[in-house]
């Protein structure tokens, strides 16, 4: 079996949807409870047996990487004090696990900021994980389900994976959207959240399309598992939809040659990039910590 321990995670955006949250702290270190949210995204990652990890930044995200770094006048001043355990909590980073950054230079669309990763991710496969989503914790397992599902499911068969959730009709423009193949029943079968994954084959996606032209209402959800053959076909996409090189036109062309297939989501996903669902995402994460606590 051909394990991935490669990903990526885009975390140049400006996030214009948080702001002013964002102005001036990047909105992927804003807080889910007592965490900065992309700090359940590596988490997840390393559940799922991820040992690098790729940010593809910008020049106002270097606060994200310290937050991955050893703070040293910190971690002495708090074992001065004898805060030991406080010091050993924040090098929560297994010793096998590293974590770089690159920076993606011009803003240029999602497909280009994955792009960007290339001269670190080299010959690997590997996986893509957008901080926007956070899954939910506290009722998955990210070492068996979603991720690391998809990522077993590739080392069986070598088909890339694309992570997939039923959303709401006013909810369909905002997202890739899966084309089934001909025939397929799983439009109306993970229609109702089964709840489990599962992984069948597709015929493409359609970047954030009307809700009249949508073909299904199966949104990907921001977790792919590629084989190293996307970097040349994201070398050769051109921008479309929103001026910007789009990730989903790249898959589009790699499905016409290998074939890709979706994982349908286990368990909730939070949108962290959008104000009112990142709200809620909060207090849903600082009530299960609260829980935890008592
Ligand atoms: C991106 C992808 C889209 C996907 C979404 C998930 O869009 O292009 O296909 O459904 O992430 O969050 P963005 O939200 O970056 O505009």
């Amino acid at each position: 079996m051909k394990k991935i321990t490669h990903a990526v995670i885009p975390v140049a955006g400006f996030g214009t949807r948080m702001l002013p949250l964002s102005k001036s702290v990047p909105k992927e270190l804003l807080p889910l409870g007592n965490r900065p949210a992309i700090h359940y995204v590596v988490e997840e990652a390393i559940a799922a047996g991820i040992k690098h990890i790729v940010l593809v930044g910008h020049a106002q995200k270097s606060a994200i990487e310290n937050y991955f770094d050893i703070n040293a006048e910190l971690d002495t001043q708090l074992r001065h004090k004898g805060k030991n355990e406080l010091a050993d909590s924040l090098n929560w980073l297994p010793a096998d696990v590293t974590v770089s950054m690159i920076r993606q230079g011009k803003a240029l669309g999602l497909g280009h900021a994955v792009l960007a990763a290339r001269p670190i991710i080299g010959e690997h496969d590997f996986a893509v994980l957008l901080p926007d989503v956070v899954l939910d914790p506290f009722t998955t397992d990210m070492s068996t389900d979603n991720l690391a599902f998809m990522l077993d499911a590739f080392a069986k068969d070598n088909h890339s994976q694309i992570l997939v959730n039923t959303v709401a009709d006013e909810d369909v423009h905002k997202y890739g959207i899966a084309q089934l193949n001909e025939g397929h029943s799983g439009n109306s079968k993970v229609g109702d959240k089964a709840n489990v994954n599962t992984s069948f084959g597709v015929a493409g996606f359609v970047e954030k399309p009307s809700l009249a032209e949508a073909p299904s209402k199966l949104a990907v959800v921001g977790r792919y598992v590629f084989s190293n053959k996307i970097f040349d076909y994201l070398a050769n996409t051109t921008a479309s939809v929103g001026g910007e090189i789009q990730l989903t036109d790249a898959i589009d062309a790699l499905i016409s040659e290998y074939g890709v297939n979706v994982t349908t989501m286990r368990g909730d996903s939070y949108d962290a990039g959008d104000m009112r669902s990142y709200m809620q995402a909060f207090i849903y994460f600082a009530e299960q910590q609260l829980a935890d606590d008592e």
